[in-house]
């Protein structure tokens, strides 16, 4: 029940890992995943990309028009591959102000990887900027600028790459749905300020409308009876979803977009930038199936799922593996340390523990790093200023294709999502939550929290780490490690 899980969830735990030992409704998944048997595709892919504003009715039809960043004609540009082949994208900026395109999880080349000052120049108003890569994994991945992203991605800046070639049976449909909470004014359908001094110092500043695929609550049709592939992307700046299903049986396949054992899906916290594929058997026609949000104390309905034409046969729910990825395996032996903690940038705990009842309170808060705009570090460090202008000194030097593990500490009363660029890394362990051994481009770190992560530096190049809240980000919880 609710309250129970609430519970569960406070004291800092992902539950997922109870639904792994009790596998209910269907066969236990072998652990190892099959080996891809088709040829991977070939060729190159064009492909224009123009960010601009466009209008977009996210608080219904009826009502006032929010102005959207956005890469196409809609909200969350879609673009779908296959394995193997070699995007060229030409991107252009139609935006007032200066952007770049962040791949975000793809194992592409340092110069690709789209981060302003680090990786390439911004590219200003007006101008072109052309990206290309042939993305070695299948999965569901995103891309994003890396640069004013509390405001850009709170415009909605932010598009859906889907690359294919990974399913060792087909799934009866395919669906992408972007979680997203936007800060709307409900009367103008224009923006409340994206970020706040306190957001900033704590979990984040949260949105007032909850979207899937920008819209409030969507109701989507999908194949009775069939087993529906969904492709969940919180690309939120801020909130921290503990997503599950009701009245639909579902498993998950994939992890930021990682191939895993299907494992019965109950909830999983999905952090901003973090992605789950689950495999849903849609109800019977006209019957109903729900995404929710059971992190609140009140479970949001994000979904509904309602099963449309001939029913399929029955038959169990076993849903089908994924094919393995290509992820090079981190070795143990060998393997370089590495200590990375999530703190303040004061080290002052006095910022996080005001009353937020107290005016003189607030006064001291909005007074405290007020000059610096700096709130947070990785290992002591924090980020200068909000743009990557100025590059501080790396936190690390690697060497590429060595093993690395890494120990990440949250010194913090705050959640972070970390994410690290060029490396898709296996998360080993964490103390505080009963998570799979899995591959991932970003993971939760809960306050109190000691994740081990492992994984094989990439190319030479400066490779960014840090926080996914956005507010946090672009608040000095930022970093690089240089690859050498
Ligand atoms: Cu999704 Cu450095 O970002
Ligand atoms: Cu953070």
């Amino acid at each position: 029940n609710a309250l129970s899980r609430r519970m569960l969830l406070g004291g800092g735990l992902a539950v997922a890992g109870a639904a792994l030992v009790s596998a209910r409704g269907f066969a236990r998944a072998p652990a190892a995943l099959p080996e891809r048997a088709e040829a991977a595709a070939s060729g190159e892919v064009k492909l224009s990309l123009v960010a601009s504003e466009m209008q977009a009715r996210l608080l219904g039809p009826e009502g006032p028009a929010t102005p959207v960043w956005s890469y196409g004609e809609t909200p969350f540009r879609l673009v779908r591959i296959r394995q193997g082949q070699t995007l060229s994208i030409d991107f252009e900026n139609r935006l007032p102000e200066h952007t770049s395109i962040h791949w975000h999880g793809l194992r592409i080349p340092n110069d690709q990887d789209g981060v302003p000052y680090v990786t390439q120049q911004p590219v200003r108003p007006g101008e072109r900027h052309a990206y290309r890569f042939t993305p070695p994994d299948t999965g569901t991945f995103w891309f994003h600028p890396h640069c004013d992203t509390v405001a850009q991605l709170g415009r909605g800046l932010a598009g859906v790459m889907i690359v294919e070639g990974d399913e060792s049976r087909p799934y009866d449909a395919d669906l992408a749905l972007v979680l997203k909470d936007w800060r709307l004014d409900p009367k103008t359908g224009g923006y409340l300020p994206f970020a706040t001094r306190r957001g900033e110092l704590r979990a984040g500043t949260f949105g007032t409308v909850r979207t899937a695929n920008a819209e409030v609550a969507p109701r989507l049709e999908i194949p009775a009876g069939g087993d529906v592939r969904l492709r969940l992307l919180n690309l939120d700046s801020t909130r921290v979803g503990s997503v599950g299903f009701e009245g639909m049986e579902a498993a998950v396949i994939a992890i930021d977009g990682n191939p895993i054992a299907p494992f019965p899906l109950s909830e999983w916290r999905l952090g901003p930038a973090m992605r789950l594929d689950v495999v849903v058997r849609a109800p019977a026609e006209g019957a109903e199936g729900r995404l929710i949000d059971f992190f609140a104390a009140e479970p949001v309905r994000l979904a509904t799922f309602v099963g449309t034409g001939a029913a399929q046969p029955k038959r169990d729910f076993d849903p089908a593996p994924l094919t393995r990825s290509a992820i090079p395996e981190p070795r143990r032996k060998g393997a370089g340390r590495l200590r990375l903690a999530f703190a303040t940038a004061s080290g002052g705990k006095a910022a996080l523990t005001v009353d937020d009842d107290d005016p003189l309170s607030q006064a001291l808060l909005d007074s405290l790093c007020a000059a610096s705009g700096v709130n947070w570090s990785i290992n002591g460090q924090a980020w200068p200023g909000g743009d990557h202008s100025r590059l501080p000194p790396p936190l690390f030097t690697l060497q590429a294709g060595r093993s690395y593990v890494a120990e990440l500490t949250n010194e913090t009363p705050h959640v972070h999502p970390v994410h690290l660029h060029g490396a898709t890394f296996k998360v080993v362990k964490s103390t505080r939550a009963d998570l799979p051994v899995h591959f991932a481009d970003t993971v939760l770190l809960t306050p109190k929290d000691r994740v081990t992560i492992a994984f094989v530096a990439p190319e030479p190049g400066a490779w960014m780490v840090h926080c996914h809240l956005l507010e946090h980000q672009d608040s000095g919880m930022m970093g690089y490690v240089r690859v050498a």
